[in-house]
């Protein structure tokens, strides 16, 4: 049996009412944890939460916030409170796609970039690391992207704020694996998820999926439970020796490891 140890954390996953993050909340709840999930469209998030406990028999309790803001931050970290009275796990999943050229990216789409995959970042482990350390440590993971490390052309801001990310971690891991609390990232490829299903627009999303699976070595596109095993195994137990690292999940994509 491989038991992850995590049964009865409570952990918060931000943009979990989708893809990825809506995966790993389905992963962790079936773990046992007690889970929170945030996203901005409540009526969409409300129904994920359902649905989660449903398909789970897990608690999970969503709260509307839009993480790009610091009093929404707030309001998840005293939400979260005031329901399960302590944080152990923070999941800092929520984000978009943002690539581009320099000469078409202006100052707000650089700020509105930097607001919600650093600042998010940084205000929810700010608010949460606290409590963890109190609670005798915790377990963060910050979702990033390949380009982080290995930036192409026309991928700004996010190569840039995604390499923020990887150096947030590797930070925060430094600063506190006295206080035993885990910092790690997930760099990501190309995973289903609902941005891809957006993006597909009228084509059928698995002639996309097709398409995109030329650009990886292992010739299909991940999924998103695989990375939500990932994201659970790194807060886990079994990961306890594992802080400040950044894991490729990309089927090989990545220039570098
Ligand atoms: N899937 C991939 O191939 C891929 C590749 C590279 C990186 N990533 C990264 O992986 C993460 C998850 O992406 P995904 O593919 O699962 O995307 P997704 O299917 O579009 O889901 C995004 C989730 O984040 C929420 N969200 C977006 N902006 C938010 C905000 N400002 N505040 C709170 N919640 C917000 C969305 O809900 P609302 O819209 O209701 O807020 C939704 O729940 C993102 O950080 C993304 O950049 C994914």
């Amino acid at each position: 049996m491989f038991d992850l140890g995590i049964q009865g954390k409570i952990a918060i996953i931000t943009g979990g009412s989708d893809g990825l993050g809506r995966a790993t909340a389905v992963r962790l709840a079936a773990e046992g944890c007690k889970v929170v999930i945030c996203a901005r469209r409540a009526e969409h998030l409300n129904m994920a939460a359902e649905a989660i406990m449903e398909e789970t028999g897990g608690e999970v309790l969503a709260i509307p916030a839009d993480v790009a803001k610091a009093e929404d931050i707030d309001t998840l970290v005293e939400g979260t409170l005031r329901r399960f009275n302590g944080v152990d796990i923070v999941i800092n999943n929520a984000g978009k796609s943002a690539a581009a050229s320099l000469e078409d990216v202006d100052d707000a789409a650089w700020q509105e970039d930097i607001d919600l995959k650093i600042m998010a970042a940084v205000r929810l482990c700010r608010r949460t690391i606290p409590i963890m350390r109190e609670r005798g440590g915790g377990a963060i993971v910050n979702a990033a992207i390949v380009a982080g490390k290995a930036p192409p052309a026309g991928a700004l801001p996010t190569s840039v704020s995604r390499a923020a990310g990887i150096n947030l971690t590797k930070s925060l891991a430094n600063e506190y694996a006295a206080d035993k609390i885990r910092v790690n990232t997930v760099c990501i490829g190309l995973i289903k998820s609902a941005q891809w299903d957006r993006r597909a627009g009228n084509r059928e999303v698995e002639e996309l999926y097709s398409e995109m699976s030329a650009k990886v070595p292992l010739g299909r596109v991940g999924e998103a439970e695989e990375y939500a095993d990932l994201v659970a195994f790194l807060v886990s137990e079994r990961a306890a020796y594992i802080t400040g690292t950044a894991v490729n999940i990309d089927g090989g994509m990545s220039a570098v490891v």
